[in-house]
């Protein structure tokens, strides 16, 4: 997605819902700064996702301000045109520019900002800042604050209030717009053909980077632009290290390999796991706990729709592990008490899920005033149960080594959810198809 994909009505309306939430005041958002890797070399850029939600505007060196009230206002700040900068990194905007493209009322230099701000927090009631995100804006957001109060004598009001304007944002990004939907429908699809690849290029010997390199060509050939997160590749027990991401070891003939990644395409994400046999056939021992985490995830996906509760798909996914546990011999005592005690926790030690969008692990509170919010048609998140079975003593050594997730990105509706990244197969039947399918013939080069 490029820029002129993007929608500068779009944004603007969420720009006007964020200054009617804020009734009255003024509100300061700045991009993310770019980060030096080593010496002159930077990491990947990568725009603030509130800024960037509010804008649409992807350049680094930016910042949205926001004036509520009766004639609500959008001013950018970004770097001026430099031809000499433009030689060597490409196209600045420029303020004039970037104004009519994206929309804005106003549009100055980034270096004007803080003489700016002076003006027009003078009178104001309140201040929403992203607190405590960045120690550097947080000092610089008390000096202005300071400027303004140093005017008193001259009869200036300075704000009184300093909120953190992400808790307003968060709540609009909770719920995905149909645009929002339509770029996250297409980092799903990259991602599941992605897995796909993945899938058919699993064998006996190869390496763990072997599978992430497919997984980086698929995402990048279709014009996604990052990982929306290191991807994880981890053959046999390294399934069972939650935030394994070395994906250095050689696939063994006889082993699983779980694999969770996702694409990145024009800001949102996508967040997919799936775990199969490296030889193409799940053994016996295998072939349960799958089965078990495939019917905890079918419980808690039968659980997402509107008027649940956040928890409501997690529990039901718990409860189907524990009894499974209790099957397998790894859980001894009643289904209640392990559900009480919390014994499973041994072997499924994260939880079910998390909200998804802009970011990874995206915007919005779980729980309100201390219950678990209720979900609503628009909300994106994950369905990600999991087993992690390390060898112990106490452990059948069938079973040892074995870790299973599956992830699936679901958008709620009302009656149910949909689940965007189908096509990435998880039943037995259709992995054990497309690696069959894909086996190389005698004779082919490894
Ligand atoms: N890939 C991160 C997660 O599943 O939450
Ligand atoms: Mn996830
Ligand atoms: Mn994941």
């Amino acid at each position: 997605m490029k820029a002129d994909d993007l929608d500068p009505i779009l944004h603007g309306a969420r720009r006007a819902r964020l200054a009617q939430a804020m009734q009255a005041g003024i509100a300061v958002l700045p991009t993310a700064p770019e980060r030096v890797r080593n010496r002159d070399s930077h990491y990947p850029y990568r725009y603030d996702s509130h800024f960037y939600y509010l804008t649409g505007f992807a350049e680094p060196e930016a910042a949205l301000v926001i004036v509520a009230g009766a004639q609500p206002k959008s001013l950018l700040f970004c770097r001026e045109k430099n031809a000499e900068r433009e030689i060597w990194d490409g196209l600045r905007y420029g303020p004039e520019a970037a104004r009519e493209r994206f929309g804005f009322d106003e549009a100055h230099p980034v270096s004007a900002l803080d003489a700016k701000l002076l003006e027009l927090l003078a009178d104001q009631p309140a201040l929403y800042f992203p607190v405590g995100a960045d120690a550097a804006w947080d000092a610089r957001a008390i000096g202005w604050l300071n400027a303004v109060r140093a005017n008193v004598r001259a009869g200036v009001c300075a704000p009184e209030r300093v909120q953190d304007v992400r808790a307003l944002i968060d709540e609009m990004r909770l719920v995905k717009d149909a645009h929002e939907l339509g770029v996250m429908r297409r980092a799903a699809a990259i991602s599941c053909a992605a897995h796909r690849r993945a899938m058919q290029a699993a064998r006996p010997g190869r390496y763990e980077y072997e599978l992430e390199a497919e997984l980086l060509h698929e995402f990048r050939r279709s014009g996604a632009q990052f990982p929306a997160y290191s991807p994880i590749v981890a053959g046999g027990a390294n399934a069972c290290v939650l935030h394994y991401v070395a994906n250095d070891a050689l696939l063994r003939d006889g082993d699983l390999v779980l694999i969770d990644a996702g694409c990145e395409l024009g800001g949102y994400a996508a967040d997919i796991t799936r775990t199969h046999p490296v030889n193409g056939r799940f053994s016996g021992a295998q072939r349960e706990v799958y089965e078990l985490v495939l019917a905890a995830q079918a419980a808690a996906l039968g659980q997402v729709c509107s008027g649940k509760a956040w928890n409501e798909p997690h529990d039901a996914a718990v409860r189907v592990l524990a009894q499974g546990l209790r099957d397998l011999k790894l859980l001894s005592g009643s289904l209640e008490e392990a559900l009480e005690k919390e014994t499973y926790k041994r072997f499924y030690m994260h939880r079910t899920g998390h909200w998804l969008g802009l970011d990874v692990h995206d915007a919005g509170d779980y729980k309100r005033a201390g219950k678990w919010r209720t979900l609503a048609p628009g909300m994106t998140l994950t369905v990600e149960p999991g087993l992690y079975i390390r060898a112990a003593a106490d452990v059948p050594e069938r079973l040892h080594g074995i870790g299973v997730r599956i992830e699936d990105d679901v958008l709620v509706t009302e009656a149910a959810c949909e689940v965007l990244t189908a096509a990435a197969p998880k039943s037995i039947a259709d992995i054990e198809a497309l690696k069959r399918d894909t086996r190389p013939r005698a004779g082919d080069a490894r």
